[in-house]
């Protein structure tokens, strides 16, 4: 072979590794029918989000190019946690959560902080802690937290998942070593550190009225009583097939009774693998009803925690569960995405 004939090949060889390289990161998304659920909610007033992880934002164009149209907030699933933010005492990585941000902010999105307080995901170097170093990390964390956002995070979980199920406080660290009053000293911390930055409390299994959400009820009265500076609460709305609970409207308008925003904040809707056809469409009527909840509440905010089947952690944590996002794992839309387009809009 000449040179000339090598050097055809070569470009030829060249060509076939560069498209098999855009292939692998994933090509541009294909645009989803119909209007962004992004613009249907800013038509009725509120924002719609998902939950993002930062890895796949950063290496997925596809998902990267879905989050940026459909969605007017994110919250990073897991980037903002104190696990992931001070590894170790002191020495805090904002290296992910600004990631995250940045590409929200080019995508002019919201961002919601999750989380600050919580008994999960936490360094283990948390539980070695007796009361006063707990009390000085817990300061140091959400001062160094939220500070480090300020004026980029306009909303934050400050204390999540508090309750037990039968109405308990938790037996977290922070209610072990510090009692009840860690929730308000955690309020006040956020709000010295960006007093424009909206608080809420975000729970988890408390749409209901019943032992759990009463008993939040009593916790939030209680700070505002106290004048703690709490702004709203977060139902997560982790769902399956069983639905909304009916009392869910009734239940966040005790909530703004009060004078708090609600939003929805987590919300999914695991089925049972393998996922039927029947499923599917059981489930789009259940996303249904979280949208025309949350408009009939006026909340302020719906996001999915995630958006895609592919990126879920249902599928992760909870064996047998699967299937519980708006689209495939493909990033094709399944009838739950045209439900809450449709719903969004008004149907
Ligand atoms: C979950 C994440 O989605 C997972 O990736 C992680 O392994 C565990 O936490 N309630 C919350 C969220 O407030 O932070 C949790 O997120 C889901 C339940």
């Amino acid at each position: 072979m000449n040179g000339r004939r090598w050097a055809v090949v070569a470009v030829l060889l060249l060509v076939v590794v560069a498209a098999a390289t855009l292939a692998r990161q994933g090509r541009n998304a294909k645009p989803l029918p119909g209007q962004t659920l992004r613009a249907l909610g800013t038509q009725r007033g509120i924002l719609v989000g998902t939950a993002v992880r930062g890895d796949v934002l950063k290496g997925n164009r596809a998902y990267r190019q879905l989050v940026a149209q459909q969605f007017s907030t994110v919250t990073p699933e897991n980037e903002m946690k104190w696990y992931a933010t001070e590894p170790s005492r002191g020495k805090f990585d904002f290296g992910p959560g600004d990631a995250i941000v940045a590409a929200a902010q080019g995508a002019g999105q919201a961002i919601r902080g999750h989380t600050l307080v919580w008994y999960s995901q936490l360094p283990p170097w948390v539980d070695g802690l007796d009361r006063a170093d707990l009390a000085a990390a817990m300061r140091e964390h959400i001062q160094r937290m939220v500070g480090h956002y300020a004026g980029r995070v306009g909303v934050w979980d400050v204390v999540n998942e508090a309750i037990t199920d039968g109405g308990a406080l938790r037996r977290s660290v922070f209610l072990r070593r510090l009692g009840p009053g860690y929730i308000a000293t955690a309020f006040r911390l956020a709000h010295a550190a960006d007093p424009k930055a909206k608080l809420y409390i975000n729970e988890i299994g408390a749409e209901s009225i019943g032992p759990k959400s009463d008993r939040l009820l009593a916790v939030v009265r209680g700070l505002k009583a106290a004048g703690v500076p709490i702004d709203g609460v977060g139902f997560q709305m982790h769902s399956n097939l069983a639905g909304v609970p009916a009392d869910f409207v009734a239940n966040a308008q005790r909530f703004e009774a009060l004078g708090l925003d609600v939003a929805i904040t987590e919300a999914d809707v695991g089925l049972k693998l393998p996922v039927t056809p029947a499923q599917l469409t059981a489930q789009a009527a259940v996303y249904t009803t979280i949208v025309r909840d949350c408009l009939k509440v006026k909340c302020v905010a719906l996001t999915f925690w995630g958006f895609t089947d592919g990126r879920s952690w249902i599928s992760e944590t909870e064996p047998g569960m699967g299937g519980a996002d708006l689209l495939d794992a493909a990033l094709r839309p399944k009838p739950a995405f045209g439900a809450v387009q449709q719903a969004l809009a008004g149907g």
